[in-house]
C-alpha cells in the first residue's frame, strides 16, 4: 500500500492517476473523481453553497441538474435562478450577491455552444466563479478553464469512459476551490471504485480517436437528416446553418460534438413509433459512447420539467437527442431513413 492511502473512500493511487491525467487535459491543477457525474456536481453546490446563498445558472441544463438546483437545493435553503443561455443581461443582473455561474459547455439536450468567454467575463465582473459541465464536449473538444472558466465538472459516463460501462464524474480546477469539493465528496461516500476509474483511464486512451470519428459521422448524419422531410429540424453546432456554428469554430475548434437534436414532425407518439422501427441506433439515456444512442427528451432525459419548462427549454413533443457512436456512417444514415420512411406509411 502506498504512503497515504489508509482507505479507498479517501484515496486510492488508481483514482488518483485517473485525476492527475483528466488535470493535466483540462488545464487544472488539481482534479477530484466521484461515484457519478451528478455525485460530481451536487459536491460543487454542497461545497460553495450554504442556506441563504444562491446561484445562477443557464436554463439548458441535463435534467437531474435541472431538478437539483430548482428543487432539491432549495429544501436546504440554496436558491437557483436560471436564464436563457443567451440571456447576458439577464444573467449579469441576478448574479449581484450570488455564489456561483452555472452553465453547460454544449447545453442538454439541444446542443447550444456556450459563449464562455462571455460568461467568464460576466461572472468575473460579479467576482463569482463559473463552473461549466464539459461533459458533452470532453477535453478533447473544449478546455473551459482557458477560456476563463474557475471549476469543469465531467460526468465521466459520456465521452471519457466512452464504452457504456461506467459511472463516473470528475470537477477540475484550482486546489483552493477543489478542496472543499473533495472534503464533501468523503463525507458523503460519493468517492469514484478504483475499478471504473482503470475502465476510465483505459476510455481516455481511445478519447480522441473516438471523438474525431463520432464528430464526423455526426455531421454527415446531420446534413443527411436535414434534408428528409419528416424532419422538421436538425439542431447540431456543426451544421452551416446552426445559430450554434460560430461559438463551435471559436470554441470546440470547428467541430459539432458527437450529439445532435432532432424535431421530429409530429406527436410524441409518432417519436416513439420511429425511435421503435430503428434496427442499429439503440434507445437508451446515455451519450458519448462506442454505440449510437436515440431518446425521447420529454419522456426520458427531461421528466423533471414541466410542460411549460419544457417549452421554455426547447424540448417539443417530437425532440429526440441523439448520440453519435462509432458505427459505420453509411449504416447509421440507412437505419435513420428507414425508420423515417416507413413511418410516413
Ligand atoms: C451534461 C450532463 N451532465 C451530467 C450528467 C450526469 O452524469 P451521470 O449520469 O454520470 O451522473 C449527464 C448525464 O447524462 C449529462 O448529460
Amino acid at each position: 500500500m502506498g504512503a497515504g492511502y489508509v482507505y479507498a473512500r479517501w484515496a486510492n493511487p488508481t483514482v488518483d492517476a485517473l485525476e492527475a491525467a483528466i488535470a493535466d487535459l483540462e488545464g487544472a491543477e488539481v482534479a477530484e473523481a466521484f461515484a457519478s457525474g451528478m455525485a460530481a456536481i451536487s459536491a460543487i453546490f454542497l461545497a460553495h453553497c450554504s442556506a441563504g446563498d444562491r446561484v445562477v445558472a443557464a436554463r439548458q441544463l441535463y435534467g437531474n441538474t435541472h431538478s437539483l438546483l430548482l428543487k432539491r437545493l432549495p429544501r436546504y435553503g440554496i436558491e437557483a435562478s436560471t436564464f436563457d443561455l443567451l440571456d447576458y443581461e439577464g444573467m449579469a443582473d441576478a448574479l449581484g450577491g450570488a455564489r456561483l455561474l452555472y452553465c453547460e459547455t454544449i447545453g442538454n439536450p439541444r446542443v447550444q455552444v456556450a459563449d464562455l468567454p462571455r460568461l467568464a467575463e460576466i461572472a468575473a465582473t460579479a467576482g463569482v466563479p463559473l463552473v461549466v459541465d464539459n461533459t458533452f464536449a470532453s477535453p478533447y473538444l473544449c478546455r473551459p478553464l482557458e477560456h476563463g472558466a474557475s471549476l469543469v465538472v465531467h460526468s465521466v459516463t459520456k465521452l471519457i469512459g466512452g464504452h457504456h460501462d461506467l459511472l463516473g464524474g470528475i470537477v477540475c480546477g484550482d486546489a483552493a476551490l477543489i478542496e472543499p469539493i473533495r472534503a464533501v465528496g468523503r463525507d458523503l461516500g460519493a468517492t469514484l471504485a478504483p475499478f471504473n476509474a482503470w475502465l476510465s483511464l483505459r476510455g481516455l486512451a481511445t478519447l480522441g480517436v473516438r471523438a474525431e470519428r463520432s464528430c464526423a459521422t455526426a455531421g454527415a448524419v446531420a446534413e443527411a437528416l436535414q434534408a428528409h422531410p419528416r424532419v422538421e429540424r436538425v439542431h447540431y453546432p456543426g451544421l452551416e446553418s446552426d445559430p450554434s456554428r460560430a461559438l463551435a469554430d471559436a470554441l470546440l475548434g470547428g467541430r459539432g460534438g458527437t450529439i445532435m437534436g432532432v424535431d421530429l414532425a409530429g406527436s410524441r407518439a409518432g417519436a416513439k413509433e420511429f425511435q421503435d422501427r430503428l434496427r442499429l441506433i439503440e434507445r437508451a439515456a446515455s451519450v458519448g459512447g462506442t454505440h449510437s444512442l436515440i431518446v425521447h427528451a420529454a419522456s426520458v432525459t427531461h421528466t423533471q420539467l414541466s410542460p411549460a419548462q419544457l417549452l421554455d427549454a426547447g424540448i417539443s413533443e417530437g425532440f429526440c437527442r441523439l448520440s453519435i457512436g462509432l458505427e459505420d456512417p453509411d449504416d447509421l444514415i440507412a437505419d435513420l431513413s428507414h425508420a423515417l420512411e416507413a413511418g410516413n406509411a
